[in-house]
């Protein structure tokens, strides 16, 4: 069992902000001190097996990513990062947990996808990992199911209203699901998107000759967003399930969660650091050299990037502030531009969606401090405390306090982080949708259950350091 001390940081939980030194004892916090404080006479720094120097430094609850896609296999193709490789890129960016969905497609078997997950990621993750459960076309095996995998400790459902044929269940299917996370605890989470009518914008746009990637932003209208999130929070008042949207990008879903919340319902919002920064207009409509106007297709995610001249990005961020939004994960879900995305050249709709993130949200939101849109409590309540609350992890995760797991990460606030230049990520794509970031902030150390696992930027962890996460029921419902 080793010792770790992290001295003389300012240690940031989402309650607030204190000196304190940390003691990290085996895989546990052991204790939160005053700084300098000795342990029955005891000088804590020279009894200990490791001394991290955070002075001028934050001090910060591991970053728990609860939206992921690791080699999901999507579009024609699998995402590129592998457990291995995805949670690696997460550690060496502040976080220390992800939540991945497992994938039921229609003619699959809800428990056997769940054992093939396990599979696919025991013994390669470098971080601790929990899974939620895609539920594609429900079907009553797919039901009973959801029982067994909630005492599993996989206590959230994704369903679809878009993707006909992949993911996408129709509200009668969806409204049985709801019902029975309304009896079982769940939290039912929903791709909210009017499958229907985008699927028809595509065809009329492809019959037009509109090819290029722009055209994927064109043909999810906000309205797609809009209607989809009113009608989950009809199933959701109907049965009582609780609601958790996914990536949100349309400030009119967002008005439509802030609404059902202000009536008391427990309604919860997601978005990403692409719906905060990056817009329809720059990204999707991109051009350059090498890739002409498919290089929009580096951004193609679903919910699209939003028109920055209908200000969805600043109403995100007003969102972030007055908890109309709860949370920010990556949906990190990586393709490259070779071999992946370019399956969709001449076809916008053949582009696998996805962009890729797990490495740069903890960097990404930090800017919202540095820009003074977020305090540095809230920073860490949307990376960490609200994700390990909102599904089951609280206690043990997000938060710094004695008896929680030693996920801890040391965060420079003068250091500098370049992103995606000269592909100075370690995320498995060839390209970043961050290219040309630069980032006021460095990750500099993360501690994982004890060990340190990055040091001043540098992976020292092991595929297998990360264990399964079996979570327990949601932790933030009204
Ligand atoms: O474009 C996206 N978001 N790809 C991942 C699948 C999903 O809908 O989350
Ligand atoms: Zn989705
Ligand atoms: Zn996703
Ligand atoms: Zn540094």
């Amino acid at each position: 069992m080793t010792t770790t001390l992290i001295t003389g940081g300012t240690v940031v939980n989402a309650t607030g902000t204190g000196q304190a030194d940390i003691l990290i004892d085996g895989e546990t916090i052991a204790a939160v001190l005053a700084p300098g404080s000795t342990l029955l006479g005891h000088d804590l720094a020279s009894s200990v097996d490791t001394v991290v120097d955070a002075a001028g430094k934050y001090v910060i609850p591991g970053g728990i990513d609860a939206h992921t896609h690791m080699q999901m296999p999507f579009g024609g193709t699998e995402a590129s990062d592998t457990f291995e490789t995805g949670t690696r890129a997460a550690a060496i960016g502040g976080t220390t947990s992800i939540v991945d969905f497992i994938v039921q497609y229609p003619d699959q078997n809800v428990l056997d996808q769940y054992h093939a997950w396990h599979e696919k990621a025991a013994g390669n993750c470098a971080i601790d990992y929990g899974f939620h459960q895609i539920l594609s076309d429900v079907q009553d095996s797919s039901l009973t199911a959801m029982d067994e995998l909630v005492a599993e400790g996989v206590t959230s459902f994704k369903l679809f209203m878009a993707y006909k044929g992949v993911f996408l269940s129709d509200d009668g299917q969806i409204l049985r699901a709801f019902q029975r996370g309304a009896e079982n605890g769940a939290v039912m989470m929903m791709h909210a998107e009017n499958g229907a009518m985008i699927d028809v914008l595509v065809k009329q746009a492809l019959d037009a000759g509109h090819t290029s990637p722009y055209w994927h932003g064109m043909t999810r209208p906000w309205q797609a967003e809009e209607e989809a999130t009113h009608r989950a929070i009809m199933i959701a008042d109907l049965t009582g399930a609780p609601l958790y949207v996914v990536h949100v990008s349309a400030k009119q879903a967002v008005d439509q969660i802030a609404a059902a919340r202000d009536r008391g319902m427990n309604v919860f919002g997601e978005t990403c650091p692409q719906y905060l920064y990056l817009s329809l207009e720059e990204q999707l409509g991109a051009s350059s050299d090498e890739w002409g106007d498919f290089e929009g297709a580096k951004w193609v995610c679903s919910t699209p990037l939003r028109s920055r001249a209908e200000g969805h990005q600043h109403h995100m961020w007003q969102s972030l502030r007055t908890n109309d939004i709860q949370m920010v994960s990556t949906d990190h879900c990586p393709f490259c531009m070779k071999g992946q995305k370019d399956l969709g050249l001449g076809d916008f709709s053949k582009i696998p969606n996805g962009i890729g993130s797990v490495e740069h949200r903890v960097d990404l939101m930090y800017q919202g401090v540095v820009t003074g849109k977020i305090s540095l409590p809230r920073w860490v309540e949307l990376i960490s405390t609200t994700p390990a609350r909102m599904f089951g992890l609280y206690g043990r995760k997000g938060v710094i306090q004695p008896g929680a797991d030693g996920d801890v990460v040391v965060y420079d606030p003068n250091g500098h982080t370049s992103i995606g230049v000269n592909k100075t990520h370690h995320m498995n794509m060839d390209y970043s949708a961050w290219e040309g970031f630069e980032i006021d902030g460095h990750v500099d150390t993360v501690i994982s259950r004890g060990r340190v696992i990055v040091d001043d930027g540098g992976y020292r962890g092991r595929a297998g350091d990360g264990q399964f996460l079996k979570r327990g029921l949601s932790q933030y419902l009204i």
